[in-house]
C-alpha cells in the first residue's frame, strides 16, 4: 500500500477592510490581529489588512462585509445608522460619556451587548467595542465657543445626530465619507470638520485646517464586525483561537488610543500651523449647553430607554 502525502489545506483568508490611517489606534490594532491569528492558527488563517480605504470607502466596506466580498471591518458606531440601526447613534450625543469609565462599563456591559445583537439580523456580529476617545473641533476661523461655528460648513460621519448637534451650532453639516475629508478641507468644500486627534493628524488635516478647540464634545469608537455567516462556518476551535486574538487587539486598540490622541495633539501643536485651544471650565460649560437640545431632539429617534440607561450608567 502507497501513503498519499498529506496535502496542506490553504489558509483560510481574512479580508480586514478600514478607512484610517496604519499609524492609529484602529490601523495598529488590525496589524496586531493579523499578527496573532495568523501565528496562534500556525497559517490556517491569513488576514489581510487594507487600510485609508484602499479597498472601499465606509459605505461601500459596509455591504461588501454583508456581501460576504470582506469578511471583518472595524466602522465607527456613527456609521451603523445607514444600516437603520438608529440605537448606535446613541455614541454620538455630545458629552453623553463624562469620562471614558462611562463608556467602558456602557461597551462592556448588558447594554453594548444588546446593541451588538442588534446587528445579526444585517447579517453580522459585533465581537468588540474599539475605543478611540473623544472628538475636537477644527476649522479655518478661530473656535472657542459654540458660536464660533456658526454659518460654517461642517464635514460629519452619515449621523442624523451628528447632523443635528452641528445645526444646533447654526453650521452646515455636511456627511462625506473620510477618505475625502482631506481634499474638502483643502479645497474649502467644507470649513471645518471634527474628529480625534489621532485621526486628525495621521490624515494631515492639521495642514489645512488652522484652528482647533479641544472640545472633547463626541465619542469616537468602533465595533469590530464579521460576516456572521463567514464567523460560524469556521471550525469552533478556529474561531475561538481568533476570537483570543480579538480580545487582545483591543486591549491594544484602546492602549494605542490614549497615547496616540494625547501625541497627535502635541504633534499638532509642533507643525506650529494650528492653534490648539484648549477650553476653560466656562468655555467648557457653553459647550454643554449648546449642545443640550440635541438630546432633546433625538429622544424620539433614539430609544429614551437607552438614553436614560446611559445617563444612569454616567451619574
Ligand atoms: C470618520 O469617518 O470621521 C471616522 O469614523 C473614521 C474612522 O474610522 O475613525
Amino acid at each position: 500500500m502507497t501513503l498519499q502525502p498529506a496535502i496542506a489545506a490553504p489558509p483560510i483568508l481574512i479580508k480586514f477592510s478600514h478607512v484610517v490611517d496604519e499609524n492609529t489606534p484602529k490601523g495598529l490594532a488590525a496589524l496586531e490581529f493579523k499578527r496573532l491569528a495568523e501565528e496562534r492558527t500556525r497559517g490556517r488563517v491569513k488576514v489581510q489588512v487594507y487600510p485609508n480605504s484602499s479597498l472601499y470607502k465606509d459605505r461601500e466596506e459596509l455591504e461588501a462585509l454583508q456581501l460576504g466580498a470582506v469578511q471583518m471591518l472595524a466602522p465607527s458606531l456613527a456609521k451603523f445608522g445607514q444600516l437603520g440601526l438608529r440605537d448606535f447613534e446613541v455614541f454620538d450625543l455630545p458629552y453623553i460619556f463624562p469620562n471614558r469609565q462611562v463608556l467602558k462599563t456602557v461597551t462592556q456591559g448588558a447594554i453594548g451587548r444588546e446593541l451588538l445583537s442588534q446587528l445579526e439580523d444585517r447579517g453580522i456580529l459585533g465581537l468588540a467595542y474599539w475605543d478611540n476617545g473623544f472628538k475636537v473641533m477644527s476649522s479655518n476661523s478661530p473656535i472657542r465657543l459654540p458660536e464660533d461655528l456658526k454659518g460654517k460648513r461642517m464635514r460629519i460621519q452619515p449621523s442624523r445626530v451628528l447632523e443635528a448637534q452641528m445645526e444646533a451650532l447654526g453650521a452646515t453639516p455636511l456627511p462625506l465619507a473620510f477618505s475625502d475629508v482631506y481634499t474638502a478641507l483643502e479645497t474649502g468644500l467644507v470649513d471645518g470638520t471634527e474628529n480625534p486627534p489621532s485621526n486628525l493628524y495621521s490624515k494631515n488635516m492639521h495642514e489645512v485646517q488652522k484652528y482647533v478647540a479641544v472640545t472633547n464634545h463626541g465619542y469616537l469608537g468602533y465595533a469590530v464586525i464579521v460576516n456572521r455567516k463567514f464567523w460560524n462556518s469556521l471550525p469552533a476551535d478556529l474561531r475561538l483561537t481568533l476570537e483570543r486574538c480579538i480580545v487582545d487587539a483591543t486591549r491594544k486598540n484602546d492602549d494605542e488610543a490614549e497615547k496616540l490622541n494625547a501625541m497627535a495633539l502635541v504633534k499638532v501643536k509642533q507643525f506650529k500651523n494650528t492653534q490648539v485651544h484648549t477650553l476653560s471650565a466656562v468655555e467648557l460649560e457653553l459647550w454643554r449647553k449648546a449642545f443640550e437640545p440635541v438630546h432633546r431632539r433625538m429622544e424620539s429617534r433614539i430609544s429614551k430607554d437607552l438614553i436614560n440607561s446611559i445617563r444612569k450608567a454616567a451619574a
